[in-house]
C-alpha cells in the first residue's frame, strides 16, 4: 500500500485543530480559568423555530406512508434548489435550478470540487486566506501560486500583471480579513479569468453579512462571471447550521463542471438529509427574518470590537461585512496567541495560519454571544495597554 505523499508537505495539523490542541493544553493545565472564544468561526446563537419547526414536521412525515422518503436527488431536493433560485432573484440575480447543487457545507463542496480537475493545473490563490483551500490543494499534489492580499491593497488581492492560473479561488467577504469585493475589483478577476480560460471558485459564504449595495454578494452579479465561475454558499453563518450542516453550489449550465460535478456526486455522495434540507428551506422562506436577526446580532458584537480597537488605536479590516476582526499586533501571530490565552483567557485565530502575509496579524470572530464578547473586549483593553509596553522586549517583530 503506498500511502498520498503529499500528506507529508502539510503543516503538523490543520489550523483550527492546532488552535484547539494549544487551548486544550492550557485548559488542562489551569482548568479553572474562564477562556473566551473568538476563535473558530463557529455559531453561537441557537436556531430559529422556523428551522426546528420544520425539521419536527418532516421527521414527523418520515413516519408516514405519504412523507417517507427514502434516498433524494444527488443534486438536492426541488424545494430547496428552488428556495436558493429565489433568494438569488430577491437580489436581482437569475440563476436556474438545474444549476443549484445542495451540498453538506461550502467546506466539503470547495475540497471535493477538485475532483473534477486534473492535478496539471496552476491554482491561484490569495494569501493570506481561508486554509481549506491550500491545504485541500496540496493533498491533490497540485501547484499553488499565491497572489499577495496585504495592508496595501486593503487586503484584497488583485490580479497580478503578469502570470497564469487555471484555477482561481476567492473568498468575498474575506476569511481571515473582513474585506469584500466591490463590482469593480470582481470585473478584473472574471475578465483575468475569461483571458486565461480559468475557473473562479468563489466562496460566498459570508454573503449574508455584506451591509449595502458597494460589496457583491454574489459573483453572478458581474457581467462575463456565468463563463468561468462557480459559487459556493452556506447555511452555517447566515442561519446557524455550523452543526446542522447545509450549503449549496452553483455552477452555469453552459459549463461541462454542471455535468461532472452531478455525475461525481452521484459516485460520491448520496444527498444532503430530506430533514435537514427541509430544516434549510425554512431559512429561505419563512425564517429568512430570523436569519437576518442572526447576522444583525453577529454585527452588532463585530462593532463592539472595533469600537474599542478605535478607542484604542488599533489598526485592523473587516467587521464591517463580515464577522471577523483582523487587527495588527505587530509580532508573531502564535506568540501572540499564546500571549493572549495565558494573559487574557481570550482565543483568537493567528494571522500566520492564513499565510504568511498574516503574520503579525490576528483574526477574531464576532460569533460569540453579545455577553461574551463584551467581557473579552473588558479584558483585552488592559491586556493590550500590557502587551504594548513589553511588545519590543518580549516578542519577535514583524513589521
Ligand atoms: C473559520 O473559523 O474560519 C470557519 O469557521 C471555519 C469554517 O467555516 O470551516
Amino acid at each position: 500500500m503506498k500511502l498520498n505523499k503529499n500528506f507529508k508537505n502539510l503543516k503538523e495539523n490543520y489550523l483550527f485543530a492546532e488552535v484547539s490542541r494549544r487551548v486544550e493544553a492550557y485548559s488542562s493545565a489551569f482548568p479553572n480559568s474562564d477562556i473566551i472564544s473568538l476563535g473558530i468561526g463557529d455559531v453561537t446563537i441557537p436556531l430559529s423555530l422556523k428551522a426546528v419547526d420544520a425539521c419536527k414536521d418532516a421527521a414527523i412525515g418520515l413516519s408516514t406512508k405519504s412523507g417517507f422518503r427514502g434516498y433524494g436527488p444527488y443534486d438536492g431536493y426541488a424545494f430547496l434548489k428552488n428556495a436558493v433560485v429565489d433568494y438569488y432573484k430577491m437580489r436581482g440575480v437569475e440563476i436556474h435550478a438545474d444549476e443549484v447543487f445542495v451540498t453538506d457545507g461550502a467546506k466539503n463542496g470547495i475540497g471535493n470540487f477538485l475532483d473534477l480537475f486534473d492535478s496539471d493545473n496552476t491554482v491561484m490563490i490569495p494569501d493570506p486566506v481561508y486554509p481549506a483551500y491550500v491545504d485541500a490543494n496540496i493533498l491533490a499534489g497540485n501547484k499553488i501560486v499565491y497572489v499577495n492580499a496585504t495592508e496595501e491593497n486593503e487586503f484584497l488581492a488583485m490580479p497580478p500583471k503578469k502570470g497564469k492560473a487555471d484555477i482561481i479561488y476567492l473568498c468575498s467577504p474575506n476569511n481571515p480579513t473582513g474585506a469584500a469585493y466591490n463590482k469593480e475589483q470582481l470585473k478584473q478577476w472574471v475578465d483575468f479569468a475569461l483571458e486565461n480560460d480559468a475557473v473562479i471558485l468563489y466562496d460566498a459564504a459570508y454573503e449574508a453579512y455584506i451591509d449595502d449595495k458597494s460589496a457583491v454578494r454574489s459573483i453572478f452579479e458581474i457581467t462575463g462571471a456565468r463563463d468561468c465561475a462557480v459559487e459556493f454558499c452556506s447555511f452555517s453563518k447566515m442561519a446557524g447550521f455550523t452543526g446542522v450542516r447545509c450549503g449549496w453550489t452553483v455552477i452555469p449550465m453552459a459549463s461541462p463542471l454542471n455535468r461532472m460535478w452531478l455525475h461525481r456526486q452521484a459516485i460520491k455522495f448520496n444527498g444532503t438529509s430530506y430533514v435537514v434540507q427541509k430544516m434549510a428551506e425554512s431559512m429561505l422562506r419563512g425564517g429568512y427574518e430570523d436569519s437576518k436577526k442572526m447576522v444583525a446580532a453577529y454585527k452588532k458584537n463585530a462593532k463592539i470590537i472595533t469600537d474599542k480597537f478605535d478607542a484604542l488605536g488599533i489598526k485592523y479590516t473587516g467587521g464591517i461585512h463580515a464577522p471577523y476582526i483582523w487587527f495588527n499586533c505587530g509580532v508573531d501571530s502564535w506568540e501572540f496567541f499564546d500571549y493572549l490565552l495565558k494573559k487574557a483567557r481570550i482565543v483568537c485565530t493567528p494571522g500566520s495560519g492564513f499565510g504568511k502575509n498574516g503574520n503579525g496579524w490576528v483574526r477574531l470572530t464576532s460569533f460569540n454571544s453579545q455577553e461574551r464578547t463584551e467581557e473579552a473586549i473588558k479584558r483585552f483593553e488592559p491586556f493590550w495597554k500590557e502587551f504594548i509596553d513589553v511588545r519590543d522586549k518580549l516578542f519577535t517583530a514583524v513589521r
